[in-house]
């Protein structure tokens, strides 16, 4: 077993976070729940705000917050004094709400409103990232209704794609998302976005994955970027001042992880980019980094409480939770792997293998295969580790689940920072049929 962060066993046998007791937790709050270590999360944030400031270079460290996001969530990274990078209107407005300082919010997304670009221009957010030619044109129709330049970043696709520990050079760049960096795409896109009066073309950006466990994916599409940087210099006479390398950072989910600690990362790409600027003989742009998973996702710890077992003699016993893909979709997704205890009896020793089932109608509602655990009991408590990124954020309302509450726990202290939905907020939006309204 591992245990993250603030994480313990208690004198009880009890899992505790943030010396906060997780029984204590799921008797005050109910299950499913999803538990914050915030203390964990202020250390992994400063980790990577600090790698930089030790390498003595400027920097902007930008929470991504579709990893999770939530008003208390961003006041938390405001406090770490992180910038913040949203892909929807419902994250910028998210973060409008808790207060978060505008100039330190990005906005990314492949297919932005216009409603979402006006948001961000009223608000004066300090960068759009900008992923396409729609995009270009609709910002220099709404820039003849705003008095400052719009700053931008333009989004290109590296031809490098990371994940876990491979990385693939794609010659042809087949993604979604932003200019080509070696079809000629992003020229065109930075000479449309240097005619433009009303806009400012601050860098450049890129991402080339998640859950990456290696640099040297970071430190090839930094050196394709700067490849590039040496052509503008002679063809439009533009040097980024900011390039952003984008997120992916792995973590720990299972043993087979071996995550590297945040300086790592940070210390290779800014020696990469110094390597860079040093045969360019150009200024040191500033370097941003958006990190979501490895600030969250081992900070969050998700309790069940256990209900039914299946036994299918000589194959395999399920045992069956309160939650299961409405609260972690990421196992049915993409088959991720999580580590779990019982954390009312975290000691106890392991009996056989069980596998933990959801309670939604879907065969594949499936969250740990082979865990082994004590022999469970009705009510035993569950905790699932590593659930703080992409957890709540995709959490849906399929069979009509409501989405559980999430707590935040710190020096000994529980506080509720999104409340439990309710049958009735299921319902909220509905509307009856016409012929039945006159009978309500
Ligand atoms: C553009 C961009 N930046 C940052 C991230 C964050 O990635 P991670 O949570 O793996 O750090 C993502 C994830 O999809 C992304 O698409």
């Amino acid at each position: 077993m591992f245990l993250h962060g603030t994480s313990r066993v208690n004198e009880n046998g009890h899992l505790e976070i943030g010396g906060v007791d997780t029984i204590a937790l799921a008797n005050e709050f109910g299950t499913p729940l999803y538990v914050y270590d915030v203390a964990l999360i202020r250390e992994r944030a400063r980790s990577f705000k600090h790698a930089f400031e030790n390498m003595g270079v400027r920097a902007q460290v930008a929470y991504a917050s579709k990893a999770f996001s939530s008003i208390a969530m961003f006041q938390l990274i405001d406090e770490e004094g992180l910038s913040l990078d949203v892909v929807s209107g419902g994250e910028l407005y998210t973060a409008i709400k808790s207060g978060f300082p505008a100039s330190r919010i990005h906005l990314h997304g492949n297919n932005k409103s216009v409603a979402e670009l006006k948001m961000a221009l009223d608000h004066e957010i300090g960068c759009i990232v900008v992923d396409n030619f729609y995009e270009i044109e609709l910002l220099k129709d709404l820039s003849h209704n705003y008095s400052k330049k719009i700053p931008v970043l333009l989004r290109v696709t590296p031809g490098v794609e990371a994940h876990t520990h491979d990385y693939i050079t794609t010659g042809q760049e087949d993604s979604k998302f932003g200019f080509g960096l070696l079809n000629g795409q992003i020229e065109d896109a930075i000479d449309s976005v240097l005619q433009s009066d009303g806009i400012h073309l601050l860098g450049i950006h890129c991402h080339i994955g998640s859950q990456i466990f290696d640099t040297a994916g970071f430190v090839l599409a930094a050196e394709r970027v700067f490849e590039k940087i040496k052509e503008w210099k002679l063809q439009f006479s533009y040097t980024p001042e900011v390039v952003n390398l984008g997120g992916g950072f792995g973590i720990r989910y299972t043993d087979e992880d071996e995550p590297l600690p945040a300086t790592y990362y940070v210390e290779k790409i800014v020696e990469a980019v110094k390597k860079q600027v040093n045969e360019l003989n150009i200024n040191m742009p500033e370097i941003w980094i958006e990190p979501g998973r490895s600030l969250v996702g081992d900070a969050g710890t998700t309790l069940y409480t256990i209900g039914s077992k299946k036994t299918v003699p000589n194959i395999r016993e399920y045992v069956a939770i309160d939650g299961g893909m409405t609260d972690n979709i990421r196992p049915a997704l993409y088959q991720a792997k999580y580590e779990a205890v019982l954390a009312n009896r975290v000691t106890d020793k392991h009996e056989q293998p069980v596998s933990i089932a959801g309670k939604c109608c879907e065969s594949g509602d499936m969250l740990i295969w082979d865990l082994p655990l004590p022999e469970v009991k009705p009510n035993d408590i569950l905790a699932v580790f590593c659930t703080g990124a992409y957890g709540y954020s995709m959490a849906n309302n399929y069979n009509r689940i409501p989405r559980p509450a999430v707590v935040f726990v710190e020096n000994g202290e529980a506080q509720l920072v999104v409340k439990r939905e309710s049958f009735e907020d299921l319902v909220v939006n509905d509307l009856p049929l016409k012929s039945k309204v006159s009978n309500q």
